[in-house]
């Protein structure tokens, strides 16, 4: 792929640490494939940031390549957009670390995302997962990305990306563009279906809360069956409905129905209709993505290739802004 003058940028990345979930899917991956039209867009896999937490190596190398397959499944064409593996192309690393250089430690110390995996890893709270954002805000500036698609969480991570492109820019003139988030208004946010309190996140304890991209439409069906509700058996979106909520916002994320449309179509109806309807719009959406990952990781040499060819390309791009970068500071060329 390569970057016209008039096609705005898109970058984002995705950590391949297990496999990739409804949430990931609906906040982030489904905007991807959109936008690939208008856009030149650059998708990576992020597995420098997944080493932040102890991953077992054999499953780490599956990981990254069932994620790999994944998001192709869903529809990120190659013929259109960058899709790559960060740690394939070394300007990631170089840049964080001098990113590291023009990051505040009370920055990174006010990060939610720092606050809670320190309380989930207290045994293992390391630098990387501390300055994990300098690496992230690398990845996008790297790029001269103008929007950057994401779910709610990492908004924060953004924000302070555009913080960090700024004080470079103001120390040294004009070298990065400065991003903007793209956050749906629908499946931002997509809950665990045991917990609607917590976001649905692969590490969930309990097996049900979250649903996976290639779950079988059995297990779908099931985890919608049982998802949490409530006691009043009306289907509406209200304060305190948490776990309805979360269901019809996934129902409207994936029909494109409204939130009033959804309240009508089940009037006098129970939950369990609901949650079936729910389940079923799922599993259809789902469908196509499962049967196109399975022919695409029986092909690991066409995988190969793919990101092969990617990571050449995005080194390409990537090193202009490294290149400019390591001048401005005062490194010798
Ligand atoms: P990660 O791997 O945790 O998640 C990937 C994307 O999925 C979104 N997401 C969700 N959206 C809605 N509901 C949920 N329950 C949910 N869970 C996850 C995330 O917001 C994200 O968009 N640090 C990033 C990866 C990254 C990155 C980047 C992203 C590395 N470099 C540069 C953008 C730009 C992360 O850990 O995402």
């Amino acid at each position: 792929m390569e970057q016209t003058e008039k096609k705005q940028v898109v970058f984002s990345a995705i950590q391949p640490s297990g496999t990739i979930t409804l949430g990931n899917y609906l906040g982030a991956v489904r905007n991807w494939v959109k936008m690939q039209d208008e856009y030149d867009c650059i998708y990576a896999l992020a597995d420098l940031h997944t080493i932040t937490v102890r991953q077992n190596p054999a499953q780490m190398r599956r990981n990254i390549l069932d994620a790999y397959a994944s998001i192709m499944a869903c529809g990120v064409d190659v013929e259109k957009s960058l899709f790559f593996i960060q740690s394939h192309v070394h300007t990631h690393a170089e840049m964080a670390w001098v990113l590291n250089c023009y990051t505040q430690f009370g920055e990174l110390s006010r990060m939610t995302q720092f606050k809670d995996k320190s309380k989930k890893h207290a045994d293992n709270i390391n630098a990387g997962l501390f300055t994990y954002p300098a690496l992230m805000a690398g990845d996008i500036l790297l790029y001269q990305a103008d929007k950057v698609p994401v779910g709610a969480d990492q908004k924060q991570h953004i924000e302070l990306t555009c913080d960090i492109a700024k004080r470079f820019n103001g120390i040294y003139g004009d070298v990065f563009k400065i991003p903007e988030g793209f956050i749906p208004k629908n499946g931002a946010r997509v809950m665990s279906l045991q917990n609607p309190l917590n976001k649905m996140s692969k590490s969930d304890e309990n097996v049900n809360g979250c649903v996976h991209l290639l779950d079988t439409p059995e297990v779908i069906m099931r985890k919608f069956k049982r998802a949490v509700t409530d006691s009043e058996a009306c289907v509406r979106y209200a304060e305190g409905k948490d776990g309805v909520n979360n269901l019809m916002t996934i129902y409207s994320a994936v029909t494109g129905k409204s939130l009033d449309a959804i309240e009508a179509e089940f009037a006098g109806k129970g939950y369990g209709d609901f949650k079936t309807a729910v389940g079923e719009a799922v599993v259809e959406e789902l469908r196509p993505i499962r049967e196109r990952y399975e022919q695409l990781i029986r092909d690991k040499a066409y995988l190969e290739d793919c990101y092969r060819q990617a990571a050449g390309v995005a080194l390409k791009i990537s090193s202009r802004t490294l290149g400019k970068v390591m001048k401005k500071v005062g490194f010798v060329r």
